[in-house]
């Protein structure tokens, strides 16, 4: 769908900017692979729905075509302000025991998600949990935790588009934008005329 159909949210970075900065993270991921010597790929998990573009990135780009697992995880019941409490569900077959996972997420915000995931899976035997994120927006940081790959920090902003989501809307936008209420109203109005 092309992005006029959308409000004209400000682009904080184009779709170029993320796939070129994701390039960086995976040589830098697979750099830190031949460091550590590993003999066995890291078991590679999504933190969906929002990461699902990232992610998919991440297996084209990185050698071997690794299996991406998904887990869900949720903190946000409606609106752009966290609950506070992290759910997890799904996942149950990711064979995180004995391996070393990556955990690979659009926006670390408090750092609950992640730090809830780390503990999940090193609870069923991981050797590590390390994390990678597109985004992470430290200002906002609730829990300290250790993020290994960050694509972008950013301010306090409320962000959408590749792959993150306002109540499950504008994930399909190609560029990461800020949400500003006052350009959807003016846009919904002007397409309601
Ligand atoms: P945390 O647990 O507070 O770090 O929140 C991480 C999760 O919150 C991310 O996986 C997103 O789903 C969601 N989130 C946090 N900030 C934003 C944002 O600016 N836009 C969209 N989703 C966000």
């Amino acid at each position: 769908m092309p992005q006029s159909s959308f409000p004209a949210f400000r682009v904080l970075f184009s779709n170029d900017a993320i796939l070129r900065r994701t390039h960086e993270l995976v040589r830098c991921i697979e750099h830190d692979l031949r460091v550590a010597g590993a003999k066995e790929p890291p078991c590679l998990v999504a933190v969906i729905e929002g990461a699902r573009p990232f992610a998919r990135q991440v297996q084209k780009l990185l050698a071997g075509n690794l299996p991406v697992y998904e887990v869900r995880a949720s903190s946000y019941g409606t609106g752009t302000v966290s609950s506070g409490k992290v759910a997890l569900s799904g996942g149950a077959e990711i064979p995180a025991r004995g391996r070393h996972v990556l955990l690979l997420e659009d926006i670390v915000d408090t750092g609950r998600t992640i730090k809830a995931l780390q503990e999940h899976f090193l609870g069923q035997g991981a050797l590590s949990c390390r994390a990678a994120t597109m985004l992470s927006k430290p200002s906002r940081r609730v829990v300290q935790v250790p993020l290994d790959y960050v694509g972008f920090e950013i301010p306090d902003e409320f962000v959408i588009g590749f792959g993150m989501d306002l109540d499950g809307r504008y994930r399909e936008l190609p560029d990461v934008v800020v949400y500003e209420q006052d350009v959807e109203r003016a846009f919904q109005q002007a397409v309601a005329h």
